[in-house]
């Protein structure tokens, strides 16, 4: 498919009310998870885009059937095959997410060792160690992890990170392995909350005790139906949006318990947002107050949101810092940004960002939330923007520029 390109004008304020999609990040390791069960499993509120269509065509290379109408899927059908060629890896990170439930159900598999990433180093050692612990034994070799066949042991893994991938991986694997697997410094992020609730669905055991997940496996899980929770990433990026460009906006189906560390943030910097049933009202402020952001594990500030925060701070009165503790290397978006005017200098991990006057340029996305933040630039900057590349943002917003578009924004996709 050709990439295509967003054509963003200046835009002076947003407004209107759009629903907010279920969660890319919590539906791609519960699809994962299907792989548990050979029995049928309907997960409603997936939301249609690029990254949940590649975790589609992984579960049928593995053996599984899916249907997908309307965002509910049905997965049915048996795990065939624990072979999982390096074109499938390559296409989506997540992929790795099947090591867990493969060697639960069958002990073995050959998967391919997934590359670098856009937003820096992503090695999958605490995966791994999780996996030897559970007495699973591999070998690397040209580029691949070749598992040989082994029944999986429950026991304690203590994470050296609260890794959101590796605390699926293994959560998965424990969910399918008879015995109590003990999880210590796991993370807490909602998406993990939604695995442990759609697990204990089909029919393990899980206690969530702080930051430790005591999990009885059992080795036939049942399969269920599910709805994905609503997806606070792409809130995030409304509401970080909203009060960048301007506007006052109603978001449907947001959950902002889910969400606090960044509604705190943008109160300081002179936003109103208030809760209203289901809905989150957002009203931007004249002019921004500088706020500094640090990345952490939840409920820290989500790194995913970082260089959204980074083009709003462009607009605030003084200068602000932005801290990155999750990914350090998560800035590659700068100077694409610099294209634009903006005034931004790093020194390690943290950013300094200036009050700039923006006017337009062609920008090409880096990643999948740079992409959302040159868009948001694109709209506060004079003049025409475009961005290349799009394609890193169809891998996880669901319909972002008809979204954008309802609330008022110059912006057309060609
Ligand atoms: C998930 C999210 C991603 C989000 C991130 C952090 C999905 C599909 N992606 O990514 O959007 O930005 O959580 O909230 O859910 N690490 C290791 N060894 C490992 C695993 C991770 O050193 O084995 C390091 C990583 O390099 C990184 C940090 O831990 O510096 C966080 O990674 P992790 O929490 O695993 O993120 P992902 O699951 O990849």
């Amino acid at each position: 498919m050709p990439d295509r390109v967003a054509r963003c004008g200046f835009t002076s304020s947003l407004a209107g009310r759009i629903k907010i999609s279920g969660s890319k990040n919590a539906a791609l390791p519960v699809l994962v998870a299907t792989l548990l069960t050979d029995e049928d499993c309907l997960i409603e509120n997936v939301p249609a885009l690029e990254d949940i269509f590649s975790i589609f065509h992984l579960l049928k290379v593995l053996g599984k059937k899916v249907r997908f109408s309307g965002n509910t899927a049905k997965i049915t059908g048996k795990l065939k095959s624990g072979d999982l060629p390096e074109r499938v890896v390559r296409k989506l990170r997540a992929s790795v997410l099947v090591i867990g439930p493969v060697l639960a159900r069958i002990g073995y598999g050959s998967f391919s060792v997934p590359g670098g990433c856009a937003i820096g180093e992503r090695p999958i050692d605490l995966h791994l160690e999780g996996f030897r612990k559970m007495k699973a034994e591999f070998e690397i070799a040209g580029g691949r992890m070749n598992f040989k066949k082994r029944k999986l042991h429950s026991t304690t893994i203590k994470l050296r990170f609260p890794s959101v991938g590796a605390t699926e991986n293994i959560l998965m694997a424990a969910a399918g392995t008879p015995g109590v697997t003990k999880i210590i410094n796991a993370a807490k992020e909602p998406e993990i909350t939604a695995l442990c609730d759609f697990l204990s669905q089909m029919g393990a055991k899980i206690k969530i005790e702080g930051n430790t997940l005591l999990v009885n496996g059992k080795d036939r899980l049942s399969g269920c139906r599910f709805g994905v929770i609503p997806d606070r990433i792409e809130a995030g990026t409304f509401l970080i949006a909203v009060s960048a460009v301007g506007g006052e906006v109603e978001l449907e189906n947001a959950e902002d318990r889910h969400l606090r560390n960044v509604v705190k943030k943008l109160a300081l910097s002179g936003a109103k947002i208030v809760k209203c049933g289901n809905l989150i009202k957002i009203k931007s402020p004249r002019i921004p107050k500088s706020v500094s952001v640090e990345t952490a594990p939840y409920p820290g500030f989500p790194t995913d949101l970082q260089p959204l925060w980074a083009v709003y701070m462009l607009k605030a009165e003084k200068a602000a810092e932005i801290k990155e503790k999750v990914f350090p290397t998560r800035f590659m978006y700068i100077d694409e940004l610099k294209r634009l005017g903006a005034r931004m200098r790093l020194r390690g991990n943290v950013l300094k960002v200036g009050k700039s006057s923006l006017s337009g340029a062609h920008l090409l996305a880096c990643d999948l939330r740079a992409a959302a933040a040159m868009v948001v630039a694109g709209l506060m900057a004079r003049g025409e923007t475009t961005v290349g590349n799009l394609f890193h943002l169809f891998r996880g917003y669901e319909n972002f520029f008809e979204k954008l578009k309802s609330l008022g924004a110059n912006v057309s996709i060609k």
